[in-house]
């Protein structure tokens, strides 16, 4: 095991965007060097802590407040925490940010278009979504506020999962974070 300090790593984007996708890849990678890594992905988070939570405005600041905090006492312990949730308002990133400490927080933009995203439809909840199956949809017919200034954008619709990985491991090494 390797001896570091712990950080958050936010990744924000649309349904579909490629957020778990690079998470997932992320946290094999570092687990492999030697890292503690935990992920706390958007679907999984509202399985368990935030059970019960929909998709208005204010349930989804309580969802992220919640897994702010966990990443919080996660990150204070040395864990490289991998964030994977849409959070669609600035507000509520800089509320994540606030929390968990500027220092600790590297804020990743997994950006792709929204066509791009709709056509990929990995759970068909576009698909329902446009039907008027599903309210407030990310995307449809709910805002997405795109980061303005992100420590990494990672273009997925352009770029290989690998060259979206590695722009955030040569973000954690300019944080002195990981080594290798
Ligand atoms: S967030 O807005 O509160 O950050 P979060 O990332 O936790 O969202 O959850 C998003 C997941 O919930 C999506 O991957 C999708 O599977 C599901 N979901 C269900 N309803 C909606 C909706 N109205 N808008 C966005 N995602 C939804």
């Amino acid at each position: 095991m390797v001896k570091h300090r712990g950080i958050t790593i936010w990744l924000t984007g649309l349904p579909c965007a490629g957020k778990t996708t690079i998470a997932n890849e992320l946290s094999k990678i570092l687990r492999e060097k030697g890292y503690k890594v935990e992920v706390l992905d958007g679907d999984v988070i509202r399985e368990y802590i935030s059970k019960g939570l929909g998709f208005s405005r204010e349930d989804r600041f309580e969802n992220i407040k919640r897994v702010s905090f966990v990443a919080k006492l996660l990150t204070r312990n040395d864990v490289i925490t991998i964030v994977a949730v849409i959070s669609p308002y600035r507000e509520m990133r800089e509320m994540a940010k606030k929390m968990i400490g500027e220092e600790n927080f590297l804020e990743v933009f997994v950006n792709a278009p929204l066509e791009v995203c709709r056509k990929r439809d990995v759970k068909g909840m576009y698909k329902k979504a446009e039907q008027g199956l599903i309210k407030n949809f990310t995307g449809i017919d709910d805002p997405y506020e795109p980061p303005e200034n992100p420590d990494v954008q990672c273009d997925t619709h352009i770029e290989t999962i690998e060259e979206s990985v590695s722009k955030i491991l040569s973000a954690l090494k300019r944080k002195n974070i990981i080594e290798i």
